[in-house]
């Protein structure tokens, strides 16, 4: 067996991460072959159960799982890392909008930003505390950590895009391929229908119901965090870990030839979005690990009313936070 990968996730004893520690731990993500070593921050109040979810990993007795590094002090966590997982903040209640935990999570994204200087050269960070763009700016403006190894998460929304898809199509998930999501992972993002493909074909000529994609669709994608705290009572956790997984794999493995996937990444001015700002983008990954924004996507003037919106909603988010912003 290698070097053990050391591995940092924040809110450790957190709903999210109580699923993603287990999947991570059991070599699913980086291999049955890679050694994991994980660094658990939490705040000091939850260090009791932290100190559970340790003893529950010990008991799965995970052959890939070298070793438990338990800390309150981001500094500890991030020492030597190659991959920050940042959950660790409060999530919404029913009635709020991700954007109102702004200004109570923003600023877990100052100090921690900083204290991924201590982590390894080839560290890459996904923010998935909301609102997870804006977060993912503020840890970015106040790290030094090149900007291209940070992203953020829109992958659940990707993945609930595809099944939405897939059951109105009546085709497996599989089929469905070059799922967009752009701008903000907030009920303003828009899942790009028009871009994507079923079995190869335009959405649009597999599902003629322009309504049903334009209203039903759209909305239902954009509200569903919400439909999964109104009926469970706390925000989605089990799918979350799921996605952060996904989103994880798509950053390190090539991307199917002439498919994307859909990530928030510091944006380079394409499509017209400010430079610099966090923004959902359709990417795809290189052999070497790179990652490229895919350029010319049409939208009809339809959908850029929408990626408008949002991409307003996310330069509203910026000034809101701008205090926060150090390097800015
Ligand atoms: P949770 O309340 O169950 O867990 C959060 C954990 O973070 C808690 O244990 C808390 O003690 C810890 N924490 C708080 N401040 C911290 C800090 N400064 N450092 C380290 N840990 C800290 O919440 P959850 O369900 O795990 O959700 C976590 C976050 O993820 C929320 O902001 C939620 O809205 C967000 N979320 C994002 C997505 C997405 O797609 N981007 C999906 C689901 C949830
Ligand atoms: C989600 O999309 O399920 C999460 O961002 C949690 C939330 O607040 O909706």
């Amino acid at each position: 067996m290698s070097n053990p990968i050391r591995v940092a996730v924040t809110g450790a004893a957190g709903q999210i991460a109580y699923s993603v520690l287990f999947r991570i731990a059991s070599g699913q993500l980086f291999g049955k072959d890679r050694p994991v070593h994980l660094n658990l921050l939490e705040i000091p109040q939850a260090m009791g159960t932290l100190s559970g979810v340790v003893m529950e990993l010990e008991d799965c007795a995970f052959p890939t799982l070298a070793g438990v590094t338990v800390t309150d002090q981001a500094a500890v966590a991030f020492d030597g890392i190659q991959w920050a997982f940042m959950i660790g903040s409060r999530p919404r209640g029913a009635g709020m909008e991700r954007s109102d935990l702004i200004r109570i999570n923003g600023p877990i994204f100052v100090g921690q930003g900083e204290a991924l200087n201590r982590s390894a050269d080839n560290v890459r960070v996904l923010v998935v505390g909301n609102p997870c763009n804006t977060n993912c700016l503020i840890a970015m403006n106040n790290s030094d950590v090149p900007p291209e190894r940070f992203s953020s998460m829109m992958r659940l929304d990707q993945n609930r895009a595809k099944a939405l898809l897939a059951g109105k199509a009546g085709t497996p998930v599989a089929a469905v391929s070059h799922l967009a999501v752009w701008g903000n992972h907030s009920n303003r993002q828009y899942p790009d229908f028009e871009n994507a493909q079923i079995n190869g074909q335009p959405v649009t000529a597999v599902i003629t119901d322009l309504p049903w994609l334009q209203e039903t669709f759209v909305n239902t994608v954009q509200e569903r965090g919400a439909a999964v705290i109104k009926a469970r009572g706390s925000s989605s956790a089990a799918s979350a870990a799921n996605a952060v997984l996904d989103h994880a794999a798509a950053m390190m493995e090539p991307t199917r030839a002439g498919d994307w996937f859909s990530a928030a990444v510091r944006s380079d001015g394409s499509y017209g979005v400010d430079p610099g700002l966090v923004f959902g983008f359709p990417l795809r990954t290189h052999a070497d690990g790179s990652q490229e924004i895919v350029q010319g996507l049409s939208l009809s003037t339809w959908a850029r009313g929408k990626f408008d919106h949002v991409l307003n909603e996310l330069r509203t988010e910026r000034e809101v936070v701008k205090d926060l912003l150090k390097k800015s």
